[in-house]
């Protein structure tokens, strides 16, 4: 039987996460219903802090010798497109950094994106941090529908997973692709007023109150200024720097030459699940082409993908550029991981991934703006039809996305 790691985190929210190591079987998450207000903090960790600065309440630990954060591996199959010339929208994930040239990774300057990303100052009444919606149990996603802001208000759509964000061609963050690159979005949340409800003029003063910055911004600066541009630029780095390259996929992937290979570490089921995936049968599009790369991230231009027959409520890319021609579509993240992060799509609709295939079985809608690959040759609403043998093949398939390195990788965790 496999090993059951249960793991219990506790900050503001108790949220007890099972996860079954067997990579056949999905994610088990329970949650309580209720939010339980500032449960206090549980710790089993029983190693001296190497290093460690308190404040008033919490204690800061850092490693004496940062973590790699700047030169993370990355697999061969990140870094060269190996896919044949018959799936021309085929990339390397590498093709789609979105790294710019003035904001490169660096130990430090991750290292302080963490402590940042993990700090309760940073919203206006000290309740709510970056992680409070980003878990990294659940693959910095929320298992929540909506998440709850420092004022107990909901947000208006489900929190986006953040492995492999850096890998977005675009650059562009959101759903709706409002932030046009991730220095500016990392700012938003502080600054909305659901999420942590802060002012810009009210954030310097409350990073620089605490002693341990001064030193964390000298590392990652050069000098101890602290100002919302390196506070925007550490906590980009720090969320690009959260690359998901250690999974049941990679490691299958690493034994063979081209990833339609069957792989040698997968179920009859998994293997069924990656070709169907990759070639769905005649007349049918591959997901592959709207969730391509090895890192698996959406099409750019975003896509509507028929989830709905009109758009009302949220227009997505829509209310960004006010073109009639884009309500509907909404940016894609990464597949990585999808099987820790319930539920799916921009509004939480799925509760599980046998939900999503029964949806792109049956049920695509003939929205407006439906992407052409998902309709006939009459324009109408494509529906792939899997039977049971295949919807369960490609849900064992998007379980072997997940990477179960990642979401207890100390360098990711909290450090408070
Ligand atoms: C109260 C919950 C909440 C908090 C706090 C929060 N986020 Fe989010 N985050 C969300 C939701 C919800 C979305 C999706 C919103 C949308 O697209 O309209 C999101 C989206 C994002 C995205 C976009 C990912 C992508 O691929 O486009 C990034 C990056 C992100 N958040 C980073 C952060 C950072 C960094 C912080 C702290 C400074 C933070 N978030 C704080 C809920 C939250
Ligand atoms: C035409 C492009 C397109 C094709 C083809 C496509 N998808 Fe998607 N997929 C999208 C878009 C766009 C979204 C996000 C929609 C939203 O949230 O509004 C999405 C979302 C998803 C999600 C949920 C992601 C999340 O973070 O919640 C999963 C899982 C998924 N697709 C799997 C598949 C599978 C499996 C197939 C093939 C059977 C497939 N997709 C085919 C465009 C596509």
């Amino acid at each position: 039987m496999p090993d059951i790691a249960c793991l219990l985190l506790s900050r503001s929210k108790a949220l007890a996460l099972c996860t079954s190591m067997a990579l056949s079987v999905s994610a088990c998450i329970q949650l309580p219903e209720e939010f339980e207000d500032d449960t206090p903090q549980t710790t089993n960790e029983q190693n001296e802090p190497e290093a460690s600065v308190s404040d008033e309440s919490r204690t800061l630990n850092l490693p004496v010798t940062t973590f790699n954060y700047a030169n993370i591996p990355l697999p061969q199959h990140y870094l060269q497109n190996q896919y044949p010339a018959s799936m021309p929208f085929q990339s390397a994930a590498m093709d789609n950094d979105n790294t710019p040239d003035n904001n490169p990774i660096s130990d430090a300057g991750a290292t302080l994106g963490r402590v940042l990303f993990y700090d309760t100052r940073l919203s206006a009444n000290g309740t709510v941090s970056c992680a409070s919606c980003h878990l990294q149990a659940f693959a910095f996603s929320d298992p929540n529908r909506l998440s709850r802001g420092f004022a107990g208000g909901l947000t208006r759509r489900h929190s986006i997973g953040l492995s492999n964000a850096r890998f977005y061609a675009n650059g562009k963050f959101f759903w709706d692709e409002r932030a046009d690159t991730l220095e500016q979005q990392v700012l938003m949340p502080i600054q909305d007023e659901v999420e942590m409800g802060m002012d810009l003029a009210s954030l310097v003063p409350a990073v620089s109150s605490q002693d341990f910055y001064p030193a964390l911004f000298m590392d990652a600066f050069g000098d101890n200024t602290i100002n919302s541009d390196r506070i925007a630029r550490a906590l980009a780095q720090f969320v690009r720097s959260i690359v998901s390259t250690r999974s049941l996929y990679d490691v299958g992937r690493a034994q063979v030459n081209s990833p339609l290979d069957d792989f040698p570490n997968f179920s009859r089921s998994q293997n069924l699940g990656k070709r169907l995936f990759n070639n769905p049968g005649a007349n049918l599009p591959p997901c592959a082409a709207c969730h391509a790369s090895e890192a698996f991230v959406g099409v750019v231009p975003a896509a509507n993908n028929g989830l709905d027959r009109t758009s009302r409520t949220d227009l997505g890319i829509g209310e960004t550029t006010g073109r009639r021609t884009d309500e509907g579509k909404f940016k894609t993240p990464s597949l990585r991981n999808i099987a820790l992060r319930p539920p799916f799509m921009h509004d939480g609709r799925f509760n599980t991934l046998s939900e999503v295939i029964q949806f792109y079985s049956r049920d695509i809608e003939n929205h407006p703006n439906l992407h052409p690959l998902l309709r006939d040759n009459r324009g109408r609403a494509i529906h792939y039809r899997f039977n049971n043998d295949e919807r369960r093949a490609l849900v064992a398939f998007l379980n072997t996305l997940t990477d179960f390195e990642l979401i207890t990788d100390e360098k990711y965790s909290d450090p408070f």
